[in-house]
């Protein structure tokens, strides 16, 4: 852990019209780090995130990022200081290709080519099916193959962190293992990750520390090792007694 924390949220609290989503958030990602961010649906984790891409509005608390404060600043000025966030659901677009896909996630890096090249070799290096398929279209992925590209398009970004809106869902037990193996080299990789996971355990396991959330607050914070430990959050959380 740095002694300065990446990303720091204080007290951060959002609305959707007059529905209160979170009562005042506060957590801290050091550089380096994978931070996971469990709890139940609704609880406001994917709220969270949009505030931090600036997608949506904090009505209070602040933001900020390698010392700048994020509040009020547009999304693509957000994305071009270093966060790229892979939103829940694989948004990919399905009839282009798995490379044109990737250029896609490069629109931070107007006009650049050799760097953009130079970033695609280290995607497909991170994810050589990818490479493999890079002519096929995106829509022609199966589930695990669409989610890696939703990753590695964020990638090409060339983010300082990433945020990830529960990279696994829908994937089967195996796929589910890759795709959080996959954060891991990101992390190995010197990128400071943010995962969103309802797969409480399996994304601990991968996390140093994680956050629980509850009815827009953090309940409770940890290692990861304590979290899983926790009797709480197992009961709660990993389905276990
Ligand atoms: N677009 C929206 N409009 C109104 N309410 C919303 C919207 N998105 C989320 N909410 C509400 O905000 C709360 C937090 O939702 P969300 O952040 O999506 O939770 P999670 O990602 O943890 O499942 C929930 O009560 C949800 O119903
Ligand atoms: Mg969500």
């Amino acid at each position: 852990m740095g002694a300065e924390p990446l990303l720091k949220l204080t007290d951060v609290k959002s609305c959707y019209g007059n529905i209160q989503a979170l009562h005042g958030i506060s957590l801290e990602v050091y550089p380096n780090e994978v931070v996971c961010l469990i709890g139940s649906n609704g609880a406001g984790k994917t709220t969270t995130l949009m505030n931090i891409m600036g997608v949506v509005r904090p009505t209070c608390g602040e933001i900020v990022f390698a010392g700048k404060r994020l509040n009020g600043l547009a999304t693509p000025r957000i994305v071009s200081m270093g966060i790229s966030c892979v939103p829940e659901g694989r948004r990919i677009f399905p009839a282009l290709t798995v490379e044109e896909n990737l250029q896609m996630g490069a629109y931070t890096q107007r006009g650049a080519t050799s760097e953009i090249e130079e970033t695609m070799s280290w995607v497909y290096e991170l994810f050589p099916i990818l490479k493999e398929r890079r002519t096929q279209m995106g829509g022609t992925l199966s589930g695990g193959q669409q989610q890696m590209l939703a990753v590695g398009r964020g990638l090409m970004a060339r983010p300082r962190i990433m945020l990830l809106d529960e990279p696994s869902l829908g994937l089967a037990p195996l796929l589910v293992e890759q795709v959080l193996g996959a954060v891991t080299r990101i992390k190995q990789e010197g990128v400071t990750v943010l995962l969103v996971e309802q797969n409480a355990l399996a994304a601990l396991e991968i996390s140093e520390r994680g956050y629980v959330l509850e009815n827009g607050n953090v309940v409770l914070t940890d290692k990861a090792s304590a979290l899983i430990d926790n009797e709480t959050v197992r009961k709660s959380y990993l389905g276990q007694e």
